[in-house]
């Protein structure tokens, strides 16, 4: 195989981050939500997204099941456009390499959208701490080390089942769904996330993305 990687080379463009970010009047960052699968991680970064939009900022919003109808989707959803070898190469499930692949996407995306000068919210289960610091590394390198807010929906696993809003938990124990988070497939809690949130206290939505919102008051990022 050619090493292509060779006739690769980066270009610099005229219109740089920082012009962009002057003209949006803010700074572009990554708020990377993660937590178990009824966590409530897609609902707070929702909360948080129209809390933003209405403060004027200019936001964007990635989130799992969303993603993985276009971006990663599953090969189920690619075949019937592209062919069962496209399907089977670039079509990611729940496997630890699919996982791996599909937060690598979704963070080289985020940290593109980031440098267009967005305040980038992502919701994905990301269970893998090395993932997530792969994301953070890369965020970080294309900015400001500070651009990655990684916020850790700490939702006990018995109230995530409880709530099941999708059913999945219930498969999951009867075996139908193989590798569930939490269930047959691991969640690596983050060691020291910038914002932890306590999903099981029975507090809000709107009080949890308040924090979130608080916090980026506070440094200096909203
Ligand atoms: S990951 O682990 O970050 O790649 O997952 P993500 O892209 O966020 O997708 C998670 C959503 O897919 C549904 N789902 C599963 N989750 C975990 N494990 C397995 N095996 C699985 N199969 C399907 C589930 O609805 C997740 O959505 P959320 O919003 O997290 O509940």
């Amino acid at each position: 195989q050619m090493d292509v990687s060779k006739d690769i080379v980066w270009h610099q463009h005229s219109v740089d981050r920082e012009m962009r970010e002057r003209r949006l009047g803010q700074q572009g960052c990554v708020i990377w939500f993660t937590g178990l699968s009824g966590c409530g991680k897609s609902t707070i970064a929702n909360a948080l997204d129209v809390m933003l939009s209405e403060a004027g900022r200019a936001t964007t919003l990635l989130d799992g099941d969303n993603v993985r109808h276009g971006l990663c989707a599953p090969p189920a959803v690619l075949e019937p456009e592209h062919g069962a070898e496209f399907a089977e190469r670039f079509g990611l499930g729940f496997g630890a390499v699919d996982r791996e692949e599909n937060i690598r996407r979704i963070g080289s995306v985020a940290a593109l959208m980031a440098s267009a000068g967005l305040i980038t919210l992502t919701a994905f289960v990301s269970p893998y701490r090395r993932d997530r610091d792969r994301v953070r590394k890369i965020v970080s390198q294309a900015g400001r080390p500070s651009d990655f807010v990684e916020v850790f929906v700490d939702t006990p696993l018995e109230v995530c089942e409880a709530r099941d809003p999708k059913g999945l938990y219930k498969k999951a124990r009867a075996g139908q769904i193989k590798q569930f988070t939490g269930i047959s497939d691991p969640y690596e809690s983050p060691e020291s996330p910038e914002i932890r949130l306590d999903g099981g206290a029975g507090e809000s939505v709107d009080e949890m993305a308040g924090q979130v919102k608080a916090w980026l008051v506070e440094h200096g990022v909203f």
